[in-house]
Protein backbone atom coordinates (compact mmCIF):
# COMPACT_ATOMS: atom_id res chain seq x y z
CA UNK A 1 0.00 0.00 0.00
CA UNK A 2 1.14 3.40 -0.84
CA UNK A 3 2.03 5.59 2.04
CA UNK A 4 0.76 9.36 1.85
CA UNK A 5 3.45 12.05 1.15
CA UNK A 6 3.43 14.80 4.30
CA UNK A 7 0.77 17.41 4.09
CA UNK A 8 1.27 20.59 5.31
CA UNK A 9 0.50 24.41 5.28
CA UNK A 10 4.07 24.91 5.66
CA UNK A 11 6.44 24.55 3.12
CA UNK A 12 9.59 27.07 4.12
CA UNK A 13 11.28 26.61 7.09
CA UNK A 14 9.22 27.97 10.06
CA UNK A 15 9.44 31.47 11.68
CA UNK A 16 9.61 31.25 14.99
CA UNK A 17 12.52 28.41 14.37
CA UNK A 18 15.52 31.08 15.36
CA UNK A 19 14.06 31.89 18.98
CA UNK A 20 12.90 29.03 19.80
CA UNK A 21 15.67 27.19 19.18
CA UNK A 22 17.98 30.06 20.93
CA UNK A 23 15.40 30.01 23.88
CA UNK A 24 15.97 26.65 24.79
CA UNK A 25 19.58 26.48 24.37
CA UNK A 26 19.45 29.06 27.12
CA UNK A 27 16.90 27.05 29.45
CA UNK A 28 17.34 23.81 31.50
CA UNK A 29 15.02 20.88 31.01
CA UNK A 30 13.46 20.36 34.31
CA UNK A 31 10.67 17.42 33.70
CA UNK A 32 11.09 14.84 36.28
CA UNK A 33 12.89 11.84 35.39
CA UNK A 34 10.52 8.83 35.78
CA UNK A 35 10.71 6.24 37.56
CA UNK A 36 9.61 3.53 34.80
CA UNK A 37 12.85 5.23 32.76
CA UNK A 38 15.75 4.85 35.27
CA UNK A 39 14.61 1.21 35.39
CA UNK A 40 14.83 1.11 31.91
CA UNK A 41 18.95 2.66 32.09
CA UNK A 42 19.91 0.78 34.62
CA UNK A 43 18.39 -2.80 31.87
CA UNK A 44 20.57 -0.82 29.06
CA UNK A 45 23.42 -0.28 31.32
CA UNK A 46 23.64 -4.23 32.85
CA UNK A 47 23.54 -5.10 29.20
CA UNK A 48 25.95 -2.93 28.03
CA UNK A 49 28.04 -3.90 30.50
CA UNK A 50 27.56 -8.15 29.84
CA UNK A 51 28.22 -7.02 25.75
CA UNK A 52 31.67 -6.45 26.98
CA UNK A 53 32.12 -3.50 24.20
CA UNK A 54 33.54 -0.17 25.01
CA UNK A 55 31.94 2.14 22.34
CA UNK A 56 27.86 3.14 21.86
CA UNK A 57 25.38 3.50 19.16
CA UNK A 58 21.91 4.54 20.08
CA UNK A 59 18.58 4.62 17.57
CA UNK A 60 16.25 6.90 18.95
CA UNK A 61 12.78 6.54 18.19
CA UNK A 62 13.64 2.89 16.64
CA UNK A 63 9.88 1.48 16.33
CA UNK A 64 10.70 -2.09 15.55
CA UNK A 65 14.70 -2.47 15.91
CA UNK A 66 15.08 -2.90 12.14
CA UNK A 67 17.58 0.05 12.84
CA UNK A 68 18.89 -0.86 15.58
CA UNK A 69 20.06 -4.86 13.98
CA UNK A 70 21.09 -3.04 10.93
CA UNK A 71 23.14 -0.26 13.00
CA UNK A 72 24.83 -3.38 14.78
CA UNK A 73 26.41 -5.11 11.72
CA UNK A 74 28.10 -2.25 10.87
CA UNK A 75 29.24 -1.20 14.60
CA UNK A 76 30.35 -4.37 15.09
CA UNK A 77 32.77 -2.62 18.02
CA UNK A 78 29.55 -1.29 20.06
CA UNK A 79 26.90 -1.88 21.86
CA UNK A 80 23.62 -0.88 19.93
CA UNK A 81 20.98 -0.07 22.03
CA UNK A 82 17.56 1.03 20.56
CA UNK A 83 14.89 3.37 22.45
CA UNK A 84 11.36 3.83 21.81
CA UNK A 85 8.03 4.65 24.32
CA UNK A 86 6.07 1.96 22.34
CA UNK A 87 6.08 -1.58 23.51
CA UNK A 88 3.53 -2.51 20.66
CA UNK A 89 6.48 -1.35 18.73
CA UNK A 90 9.87 -2.49 20.22
CA UNK A 91 7.49 -6.11 20.95
CA UNK A 92 7.37 -7.16 17.39
CA UNK A 93 11.51 -7.20 17.45
CA UNK A 94 12.91 -10.17 16.62
CA UNK A 95 16.51 -10.60 17.35
CA UNK A 96 19.19 -11.35 14.94
CA UNK A 97 21.08 -14.61 16.41
CA UNK A 98 24.45 -13.51 13.82
CA UNK A 99 24.33 -10.35 15.99
CA UNK A 100 23.85 -10.35 19.79
CA UNK A 101 25.48 -6.60 20.22
CA UNK A 102 22.32 -5.03 20.65
CA UNK A 103 19.28 -4.15 22.47
CA UNK A 104 15.68 -2.71 21.89
CA UNK A 105 13.77 -1.33 24.95
CA UNK A 106 10.93 0.74 25.59
CA UNK A 107 12.17 3.74 27.26
CA UNK A 108 11.30 7.69 26.90
CA UNK A 109 13.70 9.11 24.69
CA UNK A 110 13.42 12.69 26.61
CA UNK A 111 14.25 10.64 29.85
CA UNK A 112 17.28 8.77 28.33
CA UNK A 113 18.89 11.23 26.77
CA UNK A 114 19.47 13.46 29.67
CA UNK A 115 20.55 9.62 31.37
CA UNK A 116 23.16 9.61 28.83
CA UNK A 117 24.35 13.44 29.37
CA UNK A 118 27.33 12.81 31.33
CA UNK A 119 30.79 12.43 29.78
CA UNK A 120 31.16 9.05 30.44
CA UNK A 121 28.91 8.32 27.66
CA UNK A 122 29.33 11.06 25.86
CA UNK A 123 32.91 10.62 25.08
CA UNK A 124 31.92 6.73 23.58
CA UNK A 125 28.79 7.29 21.52
CA UNK A 126 29.80 7.50 18.25
CA UNK A 127 26.78 7.33 16.18
CA UNK A 128 22.86 8.48 17.23
CA UNK A 129 20.52 7.51 14.50
CA UNK A 130 17.61 9.66 14.67
CA UNK A 131 14.94 7.74 11.86
CA UNK A 132 12.24 9.07 10.66
CA UNK A 133 10.61 10.92 13.50
CA UNK A 134 6.86 11.64 13.62
CA UNK A 135 7.06 15.13 11.22
CA UNK A 136 4.05 17.15 13.36
CA UNK A 137 3.22 19.04 10.16
CA UNK A 138 0.78 21.02 11.58
CA UNK A 139 2.87 24.82 11.69
CA UNK A 140 1.95 25.18 15.71
CA UNK A 141 3.46 21.71 16.29
CA UNK A 142 6.86 22.68 15.73
CA UNK A 143 7.58 22.02 19.51
CA UNK A 144 6.80 18.70 18.95
CA UNK A 145 9.60 17.92 16.11
CA UNK A 146 12.93 17.55 18.05
CA UNK A 147 14.49 20.91 16.57
CA UNK A 148 11.45 22.72 18.56
CA UNK A 149 12.36 20.61 21.59
CA UNK A 150 14.07 22.15 24.59
CA UNK A 151 16.17 19.10 24.93
CA UNK A 152 17.88 19.51 21.02
CA UNK A 153 20.97 21.50 22.07
CA UNK A 154 22.16 18.84 24.68
CA UNK A 155 20.28 15.86 22.50
CA UNK A 156 23.24 17.03 19.66
CA UNK A 157 25.89 16.90 22.26
CA UNK A 158 25.39 13.06 22.77
CA UNK A 159 27.29 11.30 20.13
CA UNK A 160 30.00 12.36 17.46
CA UNK A 161 27.92 12.23 14.69
CA UNK A 162 24.18 12.51 14.83
CA UNK A 163 22.03 11.36 11.79
CA UNK A 164 18.41 11.96 11.07
CA UNK A 165 16.51 10.22 8.57
CA UNK A 166 12.95 11.81 7.37
CA UNK A 167 10.31 11.84 4.28
CA UNK A 168 9.61 15.63 4.64
CA UNK A 169 12.51 18.02 3.17
CA UNK A 170 10.61 21.18 5.77
CA UNK A 171 12.05 18.41 8.56
CA UNK A 172 15.62 17.78 7.37
CA UNK A 173 16.12 21.59 6.89
CA UNK A 174 14.39 22.99 10.03
CA UNK A 175 17.18 20.46 11.51
CA UNK A 176 19.97 20.95 9.77
CA UNK A 177 19.03 25.47 10.33
CA UNK A 178 18.83 24.59 14.07
CA UNK A 179 22.22 22.46 14.55
CA UNK A 180 23.85 25.38 12.48
CA UNK A 181 22.19 27.76 14.68
CA UNK A 182 23.97 26.13 17.72
CA UNK A 183 27.18 26.12 15.68
CA UNK A 184 27.23 22.90 13.68
CA UNK A 185 28.40 22.10 10.28
CA UNK A 186 26.18 20.05 8.92
CA UNK A 187 26.05 17.66 5.63
CA UNK A 188 22.25 17.31 4.49
CA UNK A 189 21.44 15.20 1.24
CA UNK A 190 18.77 13.11 -0.36
CA UNK A 191 19.42 9.59 0.11
CA UNK A 192 19.73 7.53 -3.47
CA UNK A 193 16.98 5.53 -4.14
CA UNK A 194 17.94 2.12 -4.51
CA UNK A 195 19.37 2.16 -0.53
CA UNK A 196 19.24 -1.05 1.52
CA UNK A 197 16.27 -0.02 3.61
CA UNK A 198 17.61 0.57 7.62
CA UNK A 199 13.83 0.91 8.65
CA UNK A 200 10.36 -0.09 8.40
CA UNK A 201 9.28 3.11 7.67
CA UNK A 202 12.16 3.69 4.96
CA UNK A 203 11.37 0.41 3.49
CA UNK A 204 7.67 1.61 3.20
CA UNK A 205 8.45 5.09 1.96
CA UNK A 206 11.29 3.72 -0.72
CA UNK A 207 8.07 1.54 -1.81
CA UNK A 208 6.04 4.64 -2.30
CA UNK A 209 8.89 6.52 -4.17
CA UNK A 210 9.43 9.51 -2.24
CA UNK A 211 12.33 11.39 -2.21
CA UNK A 212 14.02 10.76 1.44
CA UNK A 213 16.25 12.98 3.37
CA UNK A 214 19.16 13.02 5.22
CA UNK A 215 20.90 15.61 7.95
CA UNK A 216 24.54 14.56 9.19
CA UNK A 217 26.07 16.55 12.08
CA UNK A 218 29.28 15.88 13.26
CA UNK A 219 30.27 17.04 16.92
CA UNK A 220 34.24 17.77 16.43
CA UNK A 221 33.02 19.70 13.23
CA UNK A 222 31.30 22.58 15.39
CA UNK A 223 33.02 26.25 15.08
C1 LIG B 1 7.37 7.40 12.70
S1 LIG B 1 7.95 6.23 13.86
C2 LIG B 1 9.51 5.74 13.15
C3 LIG B 1 10.00 4.45 13.74
C4 LIG B 1 11.33 3.92 13.13
N1 LIG B 1 12.42 4.84 13.37
C5 LIG B 1 11.19 3.66 11.64
O1 LIG B 1 11.72 4.46 10.85
O2 LIG B 1 10.56 2.66 11.29
C6 LIG B 1 8.47 7.29 15.20
C7 LIG B 1 8.77 6.50 16.48
O3 LIG B 1 9.23 7.39 17.49
C8 LIG B 1 8.72 6.95 18.73
N2 LIG B 1 8.72 8.09 19.65
C9 LIG B 1 8.20 9.32 19.43
N3 LIG B 1 8.39 10.12 20.51
C10 LIG B 1 9.07 9.38 21.42
C11 LIG B 1 9.57 9.64 22.73
N4 LIG B 1 9.41 10.82 23.29
N5 LIG B 1 10.21 8.65 23.39
C12 LIG B 1 10.38 7.43 22.79
N6 LIG B 1 9.93 7.12 21.56
C13 LIG B 1 9.28 8.09 20.89
C14 LIG B 1 7.32 6.45 18.41
O4 LIG B 1 6.85 5.54 19.38
C15 LIG B 1 7.54 5.78 17.05
O5 LIG B 1 7.83 4.41 17.16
Amino acid sequence: MNSCLVESRQTTIHQDLATLVRKHAATTYLRPIAEFSIAAFRCFQEMFAASGKKRLVIDSGCGTGDSTAFLAKIFPEAFVCGFDRSLHRTAKHRYQSETRNYAVLQAELEDMWRLLATPGYTDIIDFHALYYPNPYPKPRHILRRWHGHPLFAPMLNLAATTELRTNWRVYAEEFSESAQMLGYKTVFEELPYNIEPRTAFERKYLASGHLLYRVEITKHERH
